[in-house]
């Protein structure tokens, strides 16, 4: 209904309406109402970010009747704006389009600040948009002999009037350039503003976009995601190989080495710096953009990891206590750690948890946000050293345990990382005792014609973590392997592909150049590996007082590629609904993506973390004799209830009630009251 002195305008999907005279620009109407429409260049019609679409029809609801020309005709801003950017059918510049009647604005989702960013696959969770650090694009007041005022502090001015941001600081990185920029494009100037506060970077004119960048360093490859901090999205994804690696395989190697040589931790922390500098550059190059374009850094990493990063020496992780330098989150200045973007860029790096328990780990938790619902999550991110979260919103335990390479396919005769070539799907007739399988590279099973010209060029080069569960499982389930993870050497009688391997055997899985053979010493590993982890989820367990959990999420890039029915037949996870244990993806990388968009998330993740339960596996004196009972495939006295009614599974794992009562008995002592 319009009156002679106002006319109504609905915003969706907010649902936010109110009355304005005729000619208010939409921006401000937006703006009075309390409704999120983005805009870096403050109304001037150059950003393009405040697009807004008129919903055209009548609305019963609202009582009125929508149409585009219930707006006033395309303006001059709006027209050039067209001319040199995209400016999707039907959209208007909410800043330079003035109401005439009754409308109904559609604010489309990436136009508005705080939007969601589109959730990917294994992400628990949308990521609400809400950068630390924004662009504002201002127009300064030239000096004149009758203003004193510095630069800085007429640039204060600007901010405090076209944008309502005061007692604005600067910091040097961006002080000393500020005079020649300022002049550089008739004191037009985009500054970039963390936490609406401080100025960080200034750019002559108007700047379009910002970058961050969410890096992830594991102990065996550092992963980096580029993003858009204004639109959430991923530009540009690299990663790499730890360089580390050369001074130690795994975790414990590395700390032993900078105990044994004076000044290893500097190299180790330079050899590392250096990788994640080639990955900024990296992503740069791949999104097209300059790397002062990027402004903030988020990292994420095992306690070791994290510390040789900031150049921590890491010893104090290598020995009871395993005392962290400090488990807070930290704000730091990218150039004094020696990475290389914007001079005026911060480096965010979440908390740790414990001395085994890493930023990693926080990041995990705040992907999955397990401490948000009531049921009870278990969520486990394999690597060499498994870090594992129990809990929900009463309660979050956290322990590591210390599963060794052999997931990873190192410890294993015929192991490779996943690579093209590499074994990583197996299937075993339990009649013929024949195997299939699956080499990365090609999408054919063995058995299947094309095969040999599929794996042309590629060959089949060994076996990786995901291919080493199957075999195994798929052997246990064949009855090639008995519930002690000894591989038969009798069926030797049924089957060429069994042979003997000193006092041991060993099954052929393919004859080849190499043949890839699954030795009883790579069982042994598997068993340890799985053992170690099993146990340590057990013990969280006991202290929460559960004998089962009701979702169980694997993170990292072993847990995405293991199919969880496998992992579950060798006793590498605690029984569950199988339809209840999913894939997280890379969920640390997922934490760090969360923290670089949305700044309340740094704060929440900080609060949560001082409320983990830490569990030191080390010492609970309840691990051992866990970790024995969890050698057994899939477990000396657990049944696996959930899993038998999924898979056939031989009769010996049915455990004696005995066996179960202990073990429920035991469990009952264990949990607290
Ligand atoms: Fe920048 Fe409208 S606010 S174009």
């Amino acid at each position: 209904m319009t009156d002679e002195r106002s006319c109504l305008i609905v915003f969706t999907p907010s649902g936010k309406r109110g009355r304005f005279v005729p000619g208010t620009p939409v921006l401000q109407a937006a703006r009075k109402l309390g409704v999120d429409i983005d805009s870096v260049c403050g109304g001037r019609g150059i950003c393009g970010r405040c697009q807004v679409l008129v919903a055209e029809g009548e609305f019963a609801k609202h009582g009125i009747t929508s149409r585009s020309d219930h707006l006033t005709a395309f303006s001059e801003p709006e027209q050039r704006y067209a001319a040199k950017s995209e400016l999707k059918e039907g959209r208007r510049l909410s800043c330079h389009a003035r109401i005439e009647n009754d409308v109904v604005i559609d604010v489309p989702a990436d136009s508005q600040v705080h939007h969601q960013v589109v959730r990917k696959e294994f992400e628990a969770h949308d990521i609400e948009l809400d950068p630390v650090t924004r662009l504002y694009y201002i127009e300064v007041q030239k000096p004149d002999l009758g203003d004193a005022r510095g630069d800085l502090e007429r640039v204060g001015a600007a901010l405090s009037e076209q944008w309502q941001l005061d007692d604005i600081r600067c910091d040097f990185a961006a002080l000393k350039d500020l005079q020649d920029l300022l002049r550089k494009d008739a004191w037009q100037i985009t500054v970039a503003v963390r936490n609406e506060r401080d100025i960080v970077a200034v750019w002559a004119g108007y700047k379009e976009n910002l970058y961050g960048i969410a890096i992830d360093v594991g102990s065996t490859t550092i992963a980096a995601h580029l993003c858009d901090l204004a639109s959430g999205d991923v530009e540009a994804t690299a990663g790499s190989m730890n360089p580390q690696i050369r001074f130690g395989e795994d975790l414990m190697s590395r700390v032993s080495y900078v105990m044994q040589n004076p000044g290893g931790d500097k190299e180790l922390t330079r050899a590392v710096r250096k990788a994640i500098n080639q990955l900024i550059r990296q992503v740069a190059d791949g999104a097209g953009i300059q790397t002062s374009d990027i402004l903030e850094l988020t990292l994420v990493g095992n306690p070791v990891m994290h510390h040789l990063v900031l150049g921590i020496s890491p010893v104090q992780l290598g020995v009871a206590p395993f005392a962290l330098a400090t488990d807070s989150a930290l704000e730091l200045n990218a150039e004094g750690l020696g990475l290389r973007i914007n001079a005026g860029g911060h480096v965010y790096v979440l908390p740790c948890i414990a001395g085994h328990v890493g930023a990693d780990a926080a990041a995990v938790m705040l992907a999955e946000a397990p401490y948000a619902d009531e049921k009870i999550s278990l969520i486990i991110d394999v690597g060499t050293n498994a870090e594992i979260l129990l809990g929900n919103n009463q309660r979050m335990l956290a322990a590591s345990s210390p599963t060794g390479p052999a997931f990873e396919g190192a410890q294993i005769s015929c192991g490779q990382r996943a690579a093209p070539g590499a074994i990583e799907r197996v299937r075993i007739d339990p009649g013929s005792l024949e195997p299939k399988f699956k080499v990365i590279g090609c999408d054919l099973w063995s058995d299947e014609d094309g095969f040999q010209e599929g794996i042309a060029g590629i060959g089949v080069t060994g076996i990786c973590g995901s291919g080493i569960i199957e075999v195994l499982a798929q052997m246990f389930l064949a009855g090639l392997l008995n519930q002690d993870g000894v591989i038969i050497g009798d069926l030797a009688a049924r089957t060429s592909r069994i042979i003997a391997d000193g006092r041991t055997a060993s099954y052929v899985l393919h004859e080849g150049e190499p043949d890839v053979v699954i030795r009883q010493n790579d069982v042994r590993a598997i068993q340890l590996a799985k053992a170690a982890l099993h146990a340590g989820a057990q013990l969280l367990m006991d202290e929460f007082g559960v004998e089962h959990v009701d979702t169980i999420r694997l993170a990292g890039a072993f847990g995405s590629h293991i199919d969880v029915k496998y992992a579950m037949v060798l006793g590498m996870i605690p029984d569950c609904d199988l339809t209840r244990v999913s894939p997280a993806g890379n969920a640390a990388s997922t934490g760090a993506r969360i923290a670089l968009l949305n700044k309340a998330a740094r704060k929440d993740i900080e609060e949560r973390i001082r409320l983990v339960e830490k569990i030191e596996t080390a010492v609970a004196p309840a691990f051992q004799q866990h970790f024995v009972e969890a050698m057994a495939i899939p477990h000396k006295t657990d049944p696996f209830e959930n899993l038998a009614r999924e898979v056939s599974l031989p009769a010996r794992t049915v455990a004696n009630t005995n066996d179960l009562r202990r073990k429920r008995s035991r469990r009952k002592r264990l949990a607290r009251p």
